[in-house]
């Protein structure tokens, strides 16, 4: 069996590290990968976001599966190219793929399908826009429509800081067209909390719950990034509320779905909000969510081909989901000056004898004549796994001292929010 993962970042590493595990001993390609699968994987110079290229590789060379890892290659329709074309793909196509790619669709299907969420309302003009934050007053969530790659959300505490949020998605058009139109939201109190599910049509299974961090600093402070770091499952999430979840969120948004003729085949993110009045949907992704799934997927100990090939012909149901006992935690190694302007070049050490119960999946590394470099924000995570999280971040962060480059950059807490009572 052929397979085919597209992307480069710490996810897709994860993906790849953990379909290399098989039964079916599946040969695995990478477009484009990066050095840390090449253990595991052919790497192949087509761009994520090349679809066409994409296509005519797994043609040629007569892909099984592809799973795809990033959002842009999804909103492009790289699904439905797949499909259209016979070929086997894990991941939703381009309609589907509008529950991350457009958060007005998302609240749409929410309100169709009556899942809980932050109250809101969809701006074009500047000035209603402007208007209904004063009556609405602080504090107040201003999200930019389109993709921003996560740039586009700001919580504002005060009236002031909402207008300026206005202003720079609207007026100075910071997030380009996707911030032209904008989501103005209620703001939620509560703890959040990601569960992604796999899904085909209107059946889902749940994987397990996780936490990521997205501020730079310790203490959830500093700018946000990409994610610093995740932990799975998180401890005070119980079967309860899993199943809650799942029935007032997975259950409906499939079945309304289903209902307007949208079949939604890969993994789906819900990024939640738990308040006092239960679990209310923030957002949507169409893919695994990064860096959660790098804790999430060395506890599966269910068979990633065979789940994904479950999707695609549409028995989930009769496809055991299993989990190992015990807990995971990812760490980030960014570079310096990330998120605004991560410095790349720097030499990597440190990598060769980790600790026991521990991986390294790689994001933004390059090969340069045998070093291995730093080459962008996020350069790695480190997954510590341990029978609790306690033991899970011991060993990762026992790793994190012992991987060396120029500026490297981590919180240190990592897991700390998650293990507190709620
Ligand atoms: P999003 O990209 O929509 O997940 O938003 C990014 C981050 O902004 C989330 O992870 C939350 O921390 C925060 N956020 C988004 N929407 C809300 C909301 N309605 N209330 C409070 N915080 C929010
Ligand atoms: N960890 C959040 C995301 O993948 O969007």
């Amino acid at each position: 069996m052929k397979i085919l993962v597209v992307g480069s970042g710490g996810r897709e590493h994860a993906l790849v590290w953990k379909l290399a595990q098989s039964a079916h001993r599946p040969h695995l390609y990478a477009a484009p990968g990066n050095p840390g699968m090449r253990s595991l994987a052919t790497l192949v110079p087509v761009a994520a976001d090349d679809i066409e290229g994409l296509l005519s590789f797994a043609r040629e060379q007569k892909i099984d599966l592809t799973v795809v890892g990033p959002e842009v290659p999804l909103m492009l329709g790289i699904a439905d190219r797949f499909r259209a074309a016979g070929l086997r793909i894990f991941g939703p196509n381009r309609a589907a793929a509008q529950l991350e790619g457009s958060k007005a669709f998302a609240k749409e299907v929410m309100r169709r399908a009556g899942i809980p969420t932050a109250h809101h309302a969809t701006f074009t003009d500047l000035s209603a826009a402007r208007a209904y934050v004063q009556r609405e007053g602080a504090p107040i969530v201003i999200k930019a429509n389109g993709l921003a790659a996560g740039k586009g959300v700001t919580v504002a505490p005060t009236l002031p800081e909402a207008r300026q949020a206005l202003e720079t998605s609207m007026e100075q058009r910071l997030y380009g067209a996707a911030g032209d139109v904008v989501v103005i939201e209620e703001y939620l109190e509560g703890d959040e909390l990601s569960v992604m599910a796999l899904v085909a049509g209107e059946r889902c299974q749940l994987l397990l719950s996780a936490q990521d961090h997205k501020q730079l600093l310790d203490g959830d402070q500093g700018p946000n990034t990409g994610g610093m770091g995740a932990v799975a499952p998180v401890p005070w999430v119980d079967s309860a509320l899993l199943e809650v979840i799942r029935s007032r969120v997975f259950t409906p948004l499939l079945a309304e779905l289903t209902r307007s003729g949208v079949d939604y085949r890969g993994v789906l993110y819900a990024g939640l909000m738990i308040t006092r009045e239960g679990p209310k949907v923030l957002e949507f992704n169409a893919r695994f969510g990064d860096p959660e799934t790098q804790a999430v997927l060395p506890l599966l100990q269910s068979d990633l081909v065979d789940l994904c090939l479950a999707v695609a012909y549409g028995t989930l149901e009769q496809t055991p989901l299993v989990h190992e006992p015990g807990a995971a935690i990812g760490v980030v190694l960014a570079s310096a000056g990330y998120p605004e302007k991560p410095v790349s070049g720097q030499p990597i050490t440190g990598l060769e004898d980790l600790p026991l119960e521990t991986l390294v999946f790689h994001a933004g590394t390059r090969d340069q004549g045998g070093q291995l470099v730093t080459a962008g924000g996020r350069v790695l995570t480190v997954v510590g796994q341990g029978a609790d999280l306690e033991q899970a971040r011991a060993r990762a962060y026992n790793a994190v001292e012992r991987i060396h480059f120029s500026g490297k950059q981590f919180r240190r807490d990592i897991g700390l929010r998650s293990q507190r009572i709620r």
